[in-house]
Order: C-alpha cells, then sequence, then structure tokens
C-alpha cells in the first residue's frame, strides 16, 4: 500500500469508529471491546424494556460484496427498526472506502439508528464466492457478533443485497409475535436426489480461507462417500434461526455444530447444508423446523444455480406471494420503486414508516426522524396475509410432517 493511501484508510477507519457505527473487528480485537462499548445505553434500555414485551427482534446479517453499498443502504432503510439490530457485511473484493462510505451514508440517512446505535458494518470482511466455505463462515462471524451485540433479540435472519421485504417490520414483529420463540425457518430435506453426486460427494477447497486474493474453489480428485454418522439435508440458504439454535452452532458445547463445520468445509455449497445438517440432526432442535425460507423465488426450468431475476412483470406474482422476502432483484430495478410504494409506503431515502415513528408527516419531512415508544407496532393490511401463512406453517410443523425428513 502505498503512503498516501495507507494514511487515507486510516483516516477511514478513524471516521467509521467515532461515527459510533463502528467497524467491528472482531477478529483482531482480542477483547471485542470496540463493539461492546458501541452498544449505548439507548439499545440497551430498549433490548431490556422488550424482556417482557410479546413483541420479538430480529437481527439481521446483510451480505453484499463491491459495488453493493447503495444496495445495502437501500434494503436497509426497508428494513430498519429501531428494536432490531442490523450487522451489514461488504465482502472482502470491496475497499475499506466503500464501507466507510456505506458507515457514513447509514448515518446520514437514519438518525434513529445514530441514536439507538443498531446498525453495525463489519470492518474486518471475509471473502465472498457463492461457492467454498468462505461465505459460511462469514455468516457464522456475523452471528457470533450479533449474539455478542446484544442479549436482546430472538431471531437471526440472513439477507443479501440482492433481496427485498414484502412487508413492513411492524407486519413482520406483529406475525412472528405470534410464533414460539424457539422455531427455525428454514426450507430443508434430506431427498439430496442428483445433488447427493455434484455436491454432496465432491471434495472441494476454498482458497479465500487461507489466500489473500480471491481465487476460485478447487476439486479434489477423489470423491467421498455421503456421510452416514450423520444425515445429509440440503435446502435455501436463507434462513430465520431462533437465537437458542444459532447459540448451538456458536458456543458449540456439542460437538456436532463443530464436526459438521469441519466436515462442510470441503463441500461445494455449505450454506445450502451446514445449518439443515445441525438442525436435524441435534435432537434437542430437530422438533423445531419450519420447513420453510418464507422467500419468494422465480425459478427458471431447468432451475439454474439461483433464481431469476425479478422484474416488473413479476409484481403481481410478488404482491399475492404472502411471503415477508423476495429476491432476487438487480440494482435500481423498477419493481423495487413499485413495492416501496405499493407494498411499503417507504419514500425515496427515508426508512419505511412504522408505529415508532412519530413525526408529523408532511411529505417533506421524514416520519422517522423523530420517534416515540419503539413498542408500538401498528400493523397494516398485508399482516393479515402473513398471518394465515403462519398459521399454515405452525400447522405443518405441528404435525411434524415435513420437518427434518
Ligand atoms: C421430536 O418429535 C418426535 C416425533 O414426533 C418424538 O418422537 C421425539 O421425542 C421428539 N423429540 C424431542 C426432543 O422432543
Ligand atoms: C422480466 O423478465 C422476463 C424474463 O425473466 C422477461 O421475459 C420479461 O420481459 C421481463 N419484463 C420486463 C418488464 O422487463
Amino acid at each position: 500500500m502505498a503512503p498516501a493511501e495507507k494514511w487515507l484508510s486510516t483516516l477511514f477507519a478513524a471516521a467509521v469508529v467515532s461515527f459510533l457505527l463502528l467497524v467491528l473487528s472482531v477478529t483482531s480485537s482480542p477483547s471485542f471491546s470496540t463493539s461492546r462499548r458501541a452498544v449505548p445505553e439507548a439499545l440497551a434500555v430498549s433490548m431490556d424494556s422488550r424482556r417482557s414485551a410479546p413483541i420479538p427482534a430480529f437481527a439481521y446479517y446483510i451480505s453484499g460484496g463491491r459495488g453493493d453499498r447503495d444496495r445495502v443502504l437501500r434494503l436497509l432503510l426497508a428494513v430498519y427498526h429501531p428494536r432490531n439490530l442490523y450487522l451489514l457485511h461488504l465482502s472482502k473484493d470491496a475497499p475499506d472506502s466503500e464501507r466507510a462510505g456505506l458507515a457514513t451514508a447509514v448515518r446520514s440517512a437514519l438518525p434513529a439508528a445514530r441514536a439507538f446505535g443498531n446498525v453495525h458494518v463489519v470492518g474486518n470482511p471475509a471473502a465472498a464466492t457463492y461457492m467454498g466455505s468462505s461465505v459460511l463462515a462469514a455468516t457464522l462471524h456475523g452471528a457470533s457478533a450479533l449474539l455478542r451485540l446484544s442479549r436482546g433479540w430472538d431471531w437471526f435472519i440472513t439477507l443479501s443485497a440482492a433481496d427485498y421485504p414484502l412487508i413492513t417490520q411492524d407486519d413482520l414483529l406483529h406475525v412472528f409475535s405470534s410464533a414460539p420463540r424457539y422455531l427455525n425457518f428454514i426450507d430443508h430435506t434430506s431427498d439430496i436426489g442428483w445433488k447427493e453426486y455434484h455436491r454432496v460427494q465432491p471434495i472441494v477447497v476454498d482458497p479465500g480461507i487461507y489466500l489473500a486474493r480471491r481465487s476460485q474453489i478447487f476439486y479434489a480428485q477423489e470423491r467421498r462417500k455421503t456421510p452416514k454418522s450423520f444425515k445429509f439435508f440440503t435446502g435455501s440458504p436463507w434462513v430465520i434461526l431462533s437465537r437458542p439454535f444459532v447459540e448451538f452452532c456458536i458456543f458449540g458445547w456439542d460437538n456436532l455444530p463443530r464436526r459438521l463445520l469441519l466436515y462442510f468445509s470441503n463441500v461445494v455449497i455449505p450454506q445450502e447444508g451446514y445449518f439443515h445438517s445441525v438442525v436435524c440432526n441435534a435432537p434437542d432442535f430437530q422438533n423445531t423446523t419450519v420447513n420453510s425460507d418464507m422467500r419468494f423465488m422465480e425459478w427458471d426450468s431447468p432451475p439454474q444455480m439461483e433464481s431469476h431475476h425479478l422484474n416488473s412483470s413479476d409484481f403481481g406474482k410478488i404482491a399475492a406471494s404472502g411471503a415477508p422476502f423476495a429476491r432476487q432483484f438487480l440494482e435500481g430495478e423498477p419493481v423495487l420503486d413499485e413495492i416501496d410504494a405499493r407494498i411499503l409506503g417507504r419514500r425515496r431515502g427515508w426508512p419505511v414508516p412504522g408505529g415508532w415513528c412519530s413525526g408529523d408527516g408532511r411529505w417533506w419531512s421524514d416520519r422517522c426522524s423523530s420517534w416515540g415508544d419503539i413498542g408500538k407496532v401498528v400493523p397494516g393490511p398485508r399482516a393479515e396475509k402473513l398471518g394465515v401463512k403462519m398459521k399454515e406453517l405452525l400447522a405443518g410443523w405441528r404435525s411434524q410432517a415435513s420437518s427434518c425428513r
């Protein structure tokens, strides 16, 4: 690094830390003191008053790559609520200036995030390619940072820059208040079919784990047998996990999550199997799985590796789906404006208004630049739709017909 650049990056680091939207450097700060200090009183208080409240709170892990700064910011505005906790991760391919820019942009777009201190940017990012173990490592890092940042959340939700919500946080908090807090919403199956040969048996190595520069995974010449000491489950990498299950995976007092992590580090797409296999092989958790990822996606036929990009032609289906999130969208896709206008009631550059916002609501001012009781949740008409879906899912879970099969 040239001296000038070095100086610049120090400046950004200093600026970001003092902006409170801290740069988490979990692996390099031995005592994790930066982030502990950065959970301000306001959040601690709001989280404590939450303990007795029937309304839950979510911990969002939002990941993106180089050039995703604006998408991540827009997504954050669309899912922001002061009760929740947010961790934003721009993978290693994005320059530090983009990370610093994201922190600054959050600070200026969201006065509430400044006051509640509930939005954080990962300062020590991981490499990210869709294939290989780096992505799973980054997700687990995010989960452990969120556990450490606050005791007050109930569910861990993974989103990417290509996702968008189809429901307001007031609606989501309202609907989830009727669900037992120990449930894991995770799409999964043990019917691995063609994946056995193409995804389970190959042995891969992800150089993102040990090389400084990003490079593709490589395949070993040998294959390995399908596991026998545990049952291999696969499914959607997009999950909503309960806090007890995240603690089980991260704290590792039982060796299952660790053993499976070692195994999955050589699986082609580990984020499509790790949590699924852990939850279904752990006797304490296998009855807590609801078989749904709660995302709206459209697949091409034959299906590609990723679902297809949604556009305005899909709006009808998106609006009718009743799912809380949809993916995937290209940046600046016009259908996002439609979702903002017709579903979320969000105006450009501002968060989605909710019961917590107390501004006067004149057209030129952001209603959420001032706030009242953050426990006040005002569900809208779409909460009903998701409520119906939740009832179906809970009935399915009680019958245990589709859990861990
Ligand atoms: C989970 O459900 C199965 C089948 O309903 C039952 O046999 C088992 O005892 C349950 N496990 C726990 C830990 O509750
Ligand atoms: C949306 O995408 C589909 C293909 O995925 C395409 O056929 C259609 O024309 C697109 N619609 C718009 C409005 O761009």
